[in-house]
């Protein structure tokens, strides 16, 4: 069995070298130590610590004073927002009640006084490790719970989503004509299956066409088959597409790159019910219901001619439009937890829990021009790259990286607050700026200011005045 890794925050050299003591006595424990945040978070981001006991004060003692920037608050917090997902549990000399509550609701599971007894530590261990069992029952109940408001594989809780399953409960059983439209990777093909798993024709095929896919003197055999000899390569009669559908569901995807001569006689299949095989002249009935689907604007290529306007009415009669996903935002949470359970499963033995805050962010900003499927590809890619419990937003492409805030742009392709790309103008503006906060923040102490600048104080001085900056 794998150990549970322990990561000890503390200054004092002989506190972590009898905390290490205790779990090393543990059998299923190792440890490994920090003497302060700095170097305890850069474990932490590197390695998963199944618990991290940390010190509440981190200064060393004899400097006498409470440093508020050093000290397990602190250490909390930056390690929420690095998406640090361990169990923390706090120590101190003092047994304050404010100090357990501060640190209990900024996220620690557990504070101990000191001085601790090695039962005292192990007992801490296994209540944390209850307790993190049961919220992650909590979690996956609730996924269930929302799993109920799919439909057949369709992630969405989004009420333009809701609408759509409503659309498809409605219309399921009947023969019309379904035409779904979208963007590219919106689901318009699990909408089609949906409509055709869930309806009263589900024992029967599902077959699926690609108009576009097919090149065109081959596409009417694959459509409607062909008899023996109809064609130099006909050795043998074959049953087309709409044959093998009867009684099911033929699913015509990319409609809108259906040659012309093909959309006149799909036009009469539809009206006729009866399919002609290449090279008979006997039609054979057909039951099969259409669904197609397009990314393209039909209407538009009916303005162009290169869609009959007779069969655009014909398969126009009932539309679903998908909308894109950066119109229904509320779906992606629960896609991105949907995709992480999906491939947690392909790439065991590493598990990957959620995203941190920040990546989440950044997966709410982008515009997803490649909608599901590229958000599908971007969580897989992610769980392979990443090294932690939960994604970082280093973990994402760099197209999504540049959402970042830092990296914001104005509407007119600007940095905000400034007007030109000029690095040499910018530049300046950004000296000044870095100038004025550094002396805002040493209260006008040149000295310090010229070393958080990291320039010499003369440099500064010299700066100061070619800036007009006085003080
Ligand atoms: N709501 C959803 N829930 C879960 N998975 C989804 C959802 N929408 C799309 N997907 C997934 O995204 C991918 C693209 O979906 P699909 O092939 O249905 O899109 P499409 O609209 O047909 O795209 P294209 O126009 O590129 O053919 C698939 O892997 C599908 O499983
Ligand atoms: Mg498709």
């Amino acid at each position: 069995m794998a150990l549970k890794k322990v990561l000890i925050i503390d200054d004092e050299y002989e506190i972590r070298s009898l905390i290490a003591n205790y779990v090393s006595r543990m059998d299923s424990y190792e440890a490994s130590q920090a003497q302060n945040i700095d170097e305890a978070l850069a474990l932490a981001s590197r390695n998963h610590f199944d618990h991290i006991i940390c010190d509440y004060f981190l200064d060393p003692r004899e400097k006498g004073r409470d440093d508020s920037r050093n000290n397990a608050v602190e250490f909390i917090k930056r390690a929420k927002a690095l998406g640090i997902t361990s169990n923390i549990i706090v120590m101190s000399g003092k047994a304050e009640v404010d100090m357990a509550i501060e640190v209990t609701k900024l996220g620690a599971v557990d504070y101990l006084a000191k001085p601790i007894s090695f039962a005292q530590l192990q007992f801490a261990f296994k209540r944390a490790e209850e307790r993190e069992k049961l919220y992650k029952e909590n979690v996956k109940l609730k996924r269930q719970v929302e799993e109920r408001y799919s439909f057949a594989n369709i992630v969405a809780r989004s009420p333009e989503m809701e609408r759509i399953f409503e659309v498809i409960e409605k219309v399921k059983d009947y023969k019309t004509t379904v035409l779904v439209t979208g963007e590219s990777g919106t689901g318009k093909e699990l909408v089609a299956r949906a409509l055709h798993f869930n309806s009263i024709r589900k024992f029967a095929p599902f077959v699926a066409v690609n108009c576009g896919g097919i090149p065109e003197n081959l596409l009417e055999s694959e459509l409607f088959g062909h008899v023996k000899g109809a064609f130099t390569d006909a050795v043998r009669s074959k049953k087309g597409l709409f044959e093998e559908a009867d009684s099911g569901t033929l699913f015509l995807d990319e409609i809108g790159e259906l040659p012309l001569a093909l959309q006149v006689k799909l036009l009469r299949v539809l009206q006729e019910q009866e399919i002609r095989p290449v090279g008979n002249n006997k039609t054979i009935k057909v039951d099969v219901r259409i669904v197609a689907a397009t990314a393209r604007d039909l209407g538009e290529l009916v303005r162009k001619a290169k869609f009959r306007e007779d069969l655009y009415y014909r398969i126009n009669v009932l539309t679903i439009v998908i909308p894109p996903l950066r119109e229904r935002k509320q779906d992606i949470r629960l896609l991105v937890s949907h995709f992480i359970d999906k491939y947690n499963e392909v790439i065991k033995p590493k598990k990957v829990t959620g995203v941190s805050p920040e990546a989440m962010q950044l997966l709410m900003n982008y515009r997803w021009p490649g909608n599901v499927r590229e958000l599908e590809n971007v969580i897989e890619r992610a769980l392979v790259l990443t090294e932690h419990e939960s994604i970082q937003i280093e973990d994402l492409p760099s197209n999504i990286q540049a959402m970042d805030p830092v990296n914001e742009t104005t509407q007119d392709g600007m940095m905000p607050g400034y007007d030109s790309l000029s690095i040499k103008k910018n530049t300046k503006i950004l000296e000044r700026k870095l100038i004025n906060l550094a002396l805002a923040k040493t209260k006008g102490n040149k000295t310090q200011a010229s070393q958080l600048l990291e320039i010499s104080l003369p440099a500064l001085l010299y700066k100061m005045k070619d800036y007009g900056i006085v003080i």
